[in-house]
């Protein structure tokens, strides 16, 4: 239980509670749901139980496991290292901005301050007023890493575990009670049928006509979220993995954290969807427009959605965003702590001094992205700002290129058996061999290496995307 809790803790987070709802929105709901529930229980049980087995049958994180099955692959457990410090970086960054979301609520209930209105220009301004400030959002993540740092510092068990068996079902409990609110108000049910209703409206053309191009752009959309949300090709899953016991089922205990995980998202989506629809009816914003919000979907659009429901709003605020403070710690302590766990598995050095080193890597590599969009908006990495251009990197460069190459070499090298051997290690027969095998070594990799074909085409030919 404690494994498949912190693993869970690990897979929930802004993936969750912030990316799946805007993309849900943006690719047509009920649609976008069916193809991601699809790519979990294949692609995503694949690749989650592939990472799980190499963890469990070295007993190493990333960065030894690959070079423990095969001298020539040990890149690969370098290249999974680097990967969660570049995340958690940026991470750490939004997880700064949640806080100040967090705290503007608190002051909204407690202080009866009027932060963001109803009004348009609200909350837009002050989201924008406060990313471009010189030093806040710096400051903010600051204070995110040090709550994850106090934490990591009592270590596993004392730290983590203890911290995740609090905040997980609250993070649950709040989750539940704040979309239960939202579906109960009045004219929720129009955005319910939208969210949960599949239909293919989204995948028509401006003419009406059925196109391929905007059903694998939904397709590669839910692929990339997919492997964000569990947590996958990031190396994270490997360790987990080796401290896994042996008696424990891989199968088992993959196909719970994807339902936990899942299960979240939907929920996340409950939360935000009939909301923003009941909004935009309100205010005579076109639906389309409204749900084509991308990021600014939580932190512009949902304020708006609080702040037109009158005198709960602000606590209901308030809860919403103490859960996605919950959730967002819980993946970067993972993160962090993956971080933490390899230094101080190859080179003496006590834990607490590899916390503080790491932090403060951690925190300068931040400064980057937290101050990208104010102080230093001018600097940028080929036309991005430091923050997009870190997560272009890591979620649609390495992540690809990880995954394809561990299918390749699982599939082709170790061949599916080793994998297969090892989840039956437990007693139980591993009922999904056929799936496994057949994905680990066709589908799988072709899936993974269109992620990086058409994520470097959108990045470098963004009127080819536009198609
Ligand atoms: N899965 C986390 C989320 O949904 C993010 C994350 C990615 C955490 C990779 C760890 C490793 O927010």
């Amino acid at each position: 239980m404690a494994f498949i809790l912190a693993a869970a803790a690990s897979a929930i987070g802004l993936g969750n509670l912030w990316r799946f709802p805007y993309l849900a929105a943006q690719y047509g709901g009920g649609i976008f749901i069916v193809i991601y529930l699809a790519l979990v229980m294949t692609l995503g049980f694949t690749l989650m139980t592939t990472e799980i087995a190499i963890g469990r049958s070295t007993l190493q994180s990333q960065l030894t496991a690959y070079s423990r099955l095969h001298k020539s692959f040990g890149f690969l457990g370098l290249i999974g290292t680097l990967v969660p410090l570049l995340i958690v970086s940026y991470y750490c960054v939004i997880g700064g901005w949640v806080v100040k979301y967090l705290v503007a609520y608190a002051e909204m209930v407690f202080g009866n301050a009027n932060l963001m209105g109803e009004a348009a220009a609200d909350s837009a301004a002050f989201f924008s007023g406060f990313i471009s400030a010189p030093f806040a959002p710096f400051a903010y993540s600051l204070i995110f890493i040090l709550a994850c740092a106090g934490i990591i510092v009592l270590g596993v068990k004392n730290g983590i575990e203890k911290s995740n068996t609090i905040m997980m079902p609250a993070l649950f409990i709040l989750a539940i009670v704040i979309s239960v609110y939202v579906i109960c108000l009045p004219g929720a049910k129009e955005g319910l049928a939208y969210y949960l209703i599949p239909n293919t409206d989204s995948l028509r053309a401006a003419d009406g006509s059925f196109s391929i191009a905007l059903l694998a752009k939904t397709i590669l959309g839910a692929m990339g979220q997919m492997f964000y949300s569990l947590s996958l090709a990031m190396g994270i899953m490997i360790t987990y993995g080796s401290y896994m016991r042996k008696t424990d089922c891989i199968e088992l205990s993959v196909r719970r954290i994807e339902i936990f995980d899942t299960l979240i998202s939907v929920i996340a989506g409950l939360m935000i969807i009939p909301g923003v629809y009941i909004f935009a009816a309100k205010s005579g914003l076109p639906i389309k427009e409204a749900m084509n919000a991308g990021p600014g979907l939580m932190f512009i659009t949902l304020p708006k959605v609080f702040a037109s429901i009158g005198s709960a709003g602000p606590i209901i605020g308030l809860a919403f965003f103490a859960l996605v403070t919950f959730a967002a710690a819980t993946s970067a302590i993972s993160l962090y702590e993956a971080c933490v766990a390899s230094l101080c598995d190859h080179i003496r050095i006590d834990r607490k001094a590899a916390t503080f080193f790491v932090g403060s890597l951690i925190a300068f590599l931040a400064t980057f992205s937290a101050l990208g969009y104010g102080a230093w908006g001018h600097i940028t990495l080929f036309g991005w700002q430091f923050l997009d251009f870190f997560d272009f990197v890591t979620n649609s460069v390495i992540m690809p290129i990880l995954a394809a190459l561990t299918c390749i070499f699982v599939g082709w090298i170790l061949k599916p058996k080793a994998i297969i051997d090892e989840c039956e290690e437990c007693g139980h027969t591993f009922k999904s061999r056929r799936l496994y095998t057949v994905m680990v070594k066709w589908i799988a990799p072709l899936l993974v290496v269109a992620i990086l074909i058409s994520e470097v085409i959108r990045a470098l030919f963004p009127s080819l995307w536009s198609i």
